[in-house]
Order: C-alpha cells, then structure tokens, then sequence
C-alpha cells in the first residue's frame, strides 16, 4: 500500500501541517478532524456542519475533496444522490465556507473520468487503495456502501484512518 498515494496527493491533503492520508505507516495520517484548536466560530461551523451533514451519513472530512466539489455538492443539496438535503440559507453559507476552508488543496482530484469529482469513494486515490476490498466485504449489510466509511474505519468520525483501527464487520482486523 505504501506506494500508492503519489506525491501530489499527498502533499494536497496536507491541512493546517496534519495529513489526512499517509505515504506510509510511521505517518498514518491521524487527523483528528480538530486536531489544531479551532476558532469559534470556526467551532460552531463545524458543529452544524456536523448536525446538518450527519443525518444520513457521517460528516465526511472536508480535507477528502477540493472546494470545487464542495461548492458542486453544496449547490445541488435538492438532487443530492436522490435525496434531498437542503437546509436554510444561512445554513448553507455557513456550512459551505466550513467545507471550503478545510478543503484539500489539491484541486486536481477528480473523479474516476476526471470531472468534478461528488464522491470521495470514486477518486482515483480512493479507487486504488480499497481496491483490495471484496464486493462481498462491501454490499453485506453491516456495510452496505463504501461511503459509509465508519462501518469499517472504527475511528472516521474522528477524522483517523490508521490502518490498525479497521475493522471490517464479519471479516475482522485488516492485516
Ligand atoms: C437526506 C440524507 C442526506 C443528507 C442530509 C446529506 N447527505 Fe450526503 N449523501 C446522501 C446519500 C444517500 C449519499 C449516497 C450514499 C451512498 O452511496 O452510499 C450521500 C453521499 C454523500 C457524499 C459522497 C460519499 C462518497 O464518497 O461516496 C458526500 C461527499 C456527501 N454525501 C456530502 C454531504 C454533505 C456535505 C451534506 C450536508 C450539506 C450531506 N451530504 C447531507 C444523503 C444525505
Ligand atoms: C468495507 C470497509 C471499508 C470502507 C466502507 C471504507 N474503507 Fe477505507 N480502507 C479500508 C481498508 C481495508 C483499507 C486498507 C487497504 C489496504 O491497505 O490495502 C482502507 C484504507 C483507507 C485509507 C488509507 C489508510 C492508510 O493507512 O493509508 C483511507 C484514508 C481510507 N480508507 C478512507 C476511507 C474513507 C474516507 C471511506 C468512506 C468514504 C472509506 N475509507 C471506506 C476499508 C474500508
């Protein structure tokens, strides 16, 4: 695994001097999503970035996608993967600067066709590294859907993806 993410990815998902992702294990990206103190309001952003993001899904770390996928995604809440999660205006704004201000840096990450990539799970990088993962480990309903990165990754909700902290239900530790 440890070739995998190539330099510039791993430099893009460098935020605040913590990485989300990792060349290898001494560095397993440990990024607790509040690493670094935040501001207040930067607090508060995120505590309803967390409230209205967190109701069908955990709150994905921003670090994962650049702005332009957060501004995309943020601008079609009405049609969000057949769903609709809208919120009020002011909400929104608040939601969407948060998104845009821990964005990853690297606005070349794309999705597998190289448009705008919407999901984490269809960039390259992300491809890749799970890509030893059976369809079988994916689809049982424990899981249900690769983005639903907390059934496996115990410690996501945290904004930590140590290796040693998978958990694959049924199958167990990730060796
Ligand atoms: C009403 C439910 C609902 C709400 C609220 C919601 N989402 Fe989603 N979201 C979904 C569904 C459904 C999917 C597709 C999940 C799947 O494929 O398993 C999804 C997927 C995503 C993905 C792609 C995950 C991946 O990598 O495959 C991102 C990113 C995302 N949502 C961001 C957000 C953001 C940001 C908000 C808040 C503004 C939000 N979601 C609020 C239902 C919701
Ligand atoms: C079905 C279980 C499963 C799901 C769901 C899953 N992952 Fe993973 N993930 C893994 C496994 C297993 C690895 C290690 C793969 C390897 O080393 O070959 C991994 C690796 C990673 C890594 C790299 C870890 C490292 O040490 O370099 C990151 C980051 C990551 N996943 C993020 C995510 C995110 C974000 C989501 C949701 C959008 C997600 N994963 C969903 C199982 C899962």
């Amino acid at each position: 695994m440890k070739k995998l993410w190539n330099v510039s990815l791993a430099a893009a998902l460098l935020v605040g001097g913590v990485s989300v992702y990792a060349e290898d294990d001494e560095m397993e990206h440990a990024r607790p999503m509040q690493s670094k103190p935040l501001s207040k309001q930067d607090q508060s952003a995120a505590a309803l970035y967390k409230k209205e993001c967190s109701a069908c899904h955990m709150a994905y770390q921003p670090e994962f996608l650049p702005k332009r996928s957060w501004d995309k995604t943020m601008k079609g809440l009405d049609n969000h993967f057949g769903t609709d999660a809208t919120m009020d205006t002011v909400d929104s704004n608040t939601v969407q600067n948060y998104l845009m201000t821990y964005a990853s840096k690297n606005d070349r990450i794309t999705d597998m066709r190289g448009a705008v990539a919407l999901r984490i799970s269809q960039t390259p990088h992300f491809v890749k590294e799970h890509r030893k993962i059976s369809k079988k480990m994916i689809t049982q309903p424990a899981v249900k859907s690769i983005a639903n990165c907390n059934a496996c990754h115990t410690k996501a909700e945290v904004g930590s993806y140590r290796e040693r902290e998978i958990n694959i239900p049924n199958y167990g530790r990730w060796e």
